[in-house]
C-alpha cells in the first residue's frame, strides 16, 4: 500500500492507483469533466488539477498516479481560480440555454458553471460546433453543446469497439466525427447509446426525451433488463408513469455504465396499447370450454400474415388458472398422442435463475424431451 496525504487527511492506496481515484474513493470531490472511471485517461479538461507539495505547477489529478508520501491539495484559491477561468472558456463557446436544455439537472457543465459562479463569459462569444443531426430515431447529435471532452469518442472506441466516430480538427474547427462527417445513420455506429450516456452536456441526447420534461420531475426505477441472460441492470427515467428514457444505472459491476441498444432504447413496447397484459385462449377452444358464446372457426389465413392481427377477433382473455391448467391438459394430450419430442419449451431471461431451473427439469424430466432453448441465445 502506499501512504499519501490530501487535504491534510493520511490515506492509503494501492499502487497503480490515480491521485484522482485516490481522492474519489476517500470521498474528496473533484471538479472533472473529461474523466470516466470506464475508459482511459484523457487530460483534456484540466479541471482536475491539483496541487502537490514539492511541485511548482499544478497538476492534472487523473492521470498523476499516486506515490508514497504525496502531499496533495485538491481546494485552494489559485486552483478555484484556475477551474473558474476553464469553465468560463467553456461557456465562451456553449450557449447557455440552461433554461430550456433537456440535459438540465443533469449536467456536468451547468453543476460547475454553478460551483464557480458563472452566468455568462468574460470572452467573445463564439459558437463554433454547429451540427444538428437528427438522422436516426435514437439520438441527437447537436455539437453546439459539445465541450470536446471526448469521452463519447473514448466509449465508442474503447469499450464498443465500433469505431464509429473521433475527434479530427484543430482549435475552433475541432470536433467529435463521423469519416468524412457523414450521416451517423451511414457510419459504423451500431446506436448502443453508450456515447450518449457519457456525454456530460446536451450535445448527445436520447429522441425520447426531448421536450419530456425536465430531469428533476423524472422518476427513477431500476431493473434488470430482460432482454439476454447478461441481465444488465438499467435505470427507467419516468414521468406521469411512462418511461421517457433509460439508461445503465451507473457504477454496477455487470455492466458499468453501458447498455447495449436493445436496453437503452427497445423499452416502448412497456406501454405500447398493443402489448399483452392477460392470458389469452384462442376462441374456438374457449367456446368448446363454455367461455364464449360466439362460435369461431380458424382462418385458412395464418395470422402471422394478416396485416393487422386484432385479438378480440380470435381470442378471449382468461384468468391465469384458467390458462394454465388448459395448457397443462393439451401440453398432456400431445404429449400422449405424438411422443414427448412433439413438444419444446422456449424460457425467458425475464425469469430467475430458478425458474429456469425448474422450467428445464420439468421439460427433460416431466416431459421427457431435450427440446429447451432459452431467449438469452437470440
Ligand atoms: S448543456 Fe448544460 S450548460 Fe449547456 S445549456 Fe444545457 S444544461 Fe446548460
Ligand atoms: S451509439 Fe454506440 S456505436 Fe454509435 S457512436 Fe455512440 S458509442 Fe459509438
Ligand atoms: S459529444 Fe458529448 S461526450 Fe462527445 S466530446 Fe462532445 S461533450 Fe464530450
Ligand atoms: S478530468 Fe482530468 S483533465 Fe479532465
Amino acid at each position: 500500500m502506499i501512504k499519501l496525504t490530501i487535504n491534510g487527511r493520511s490515506l492509503s492506496t494501492t499502487p497503480g492507483t490515480t491521485v484522482l481515484e485516490a481522492a474519489l474513493a476517500h470521498g474528496i470531490d473533484v471538479p472533472r469533466l473529461c474523466y470516466h472511471p470506464e475508459l482511459s485517461v484523457s487530460g483534456g479538461c484540466r479541471l482536475c488539477m491539483v496541487e502537490i507539495e514539492g511541485i511548482a505547477n499544478p497538476v492534472a489529478s487523473c492521470g498523476l498516479l499516486c506515490a508514497e508520501g504525496m502531499d496533495i491539495r485538491t481546494e485552494s484559491e489559485a486552483l478555484s481560480e484556475m477551474r473558474h477561468d476553464i469553465i468560463d472558456l467553456f461557456v465562451s463557446d456553449h450557449p447557455l440555454d440552461c433554461v430550456t436544455c433537456d440535459k438540465a439537472g443533469s449536467c456536468q457543465l451547468q453543476d460547475y458553471a454553478y460551483q464557480y459562479g458563472i452566468t455568462e463569459t468574460s470572452h467573445d462569444k463564439e459558437i463554433s460546433r454547429t451540427l444538428y443531426q437528427d438522422d436516426n430515431p435514437f439520438f441527437l447529435r447537436d455539437h453546439q453543446y459539445c465541450i470536446l471532452c471526448g469521452r463519447c469518442t473514448r466509449v465508442c472506441n474503447e469499450v464498443v469497439g465500433a469505431e464509429a466516430i473521433d475527434l479530427v480538427g484543430r482549435g475552433f474547427t475541432s470536433h467529435v466525427a463521423t469519416p468524412f462527417d457523414g450521416p451517423m445513420i451511414n457510419s459504423d455506429c451500431i446506436f448502443c447509446g453508450n456515447c450518449v450516456q457519457v456525454c456530460p452536456t446536451a450535445a448527445l441526447l436520447p429522441m425520447s426525451r426531448l421536450g419530456k420534461g425536465r430531469e428533476w420531475e423524472m422518476e427513477r426505477t431500476k431493473s434488470i433488463c430482460g432482454y439476454c441472460g447478461v441481465g444488465c441492470e438499467i435505470e427507467y427515467a419516468k414521468k406521469n408513469d411512462k418511461i421517457i428514457y433509460a439508461q445503465a444505472s451507473k457504477a454496477q459491476s455487470v455492466n458499468g455504465e453501458m447498455l447495449c441498444s436493445k436496453g437503452r432504447f427497445g423499452w416502448d413496447f412497456v406501454s405500447h396499447p398493443e402489448r399483452l397484459t392477460t392470458p389469452l385462449i384462442r376462441k374456438d377452444v374457449a367456446y368448446e370450454m363454455g367461455l364464449t358464446d360466439e362460435p369461431w372457426e380458424l382462418s385458412d389465413r395464418s395470422p402471422l400474415k394478416a396485416r393487422k392481427v386484432v385479438i378480440e377477433d380470435s381470442f378471449v382473455p382468461v384468468d391465469w388458472e384458467t390458462a394454465v391448467t388448459l395448457t397443462a391438459a393439451k401440453l398432456a394430450q400431445t404429449v400422449k398422442k405424438h411422443g414427448p419430442d412433439s413438444v419444446m419449451g422456449l424460457a425467458s431471461a425475464r425469469c430467475t435463475n430458478e425458474d429456469n431451473y425448474i422450467y428445464q427439469k420439468f421439460m427433460r424430466a416431466g416431459i421427457g424431451t431435450n427440446n429447451l432453448d432459452h431467449c438469452a441465445r437470440l
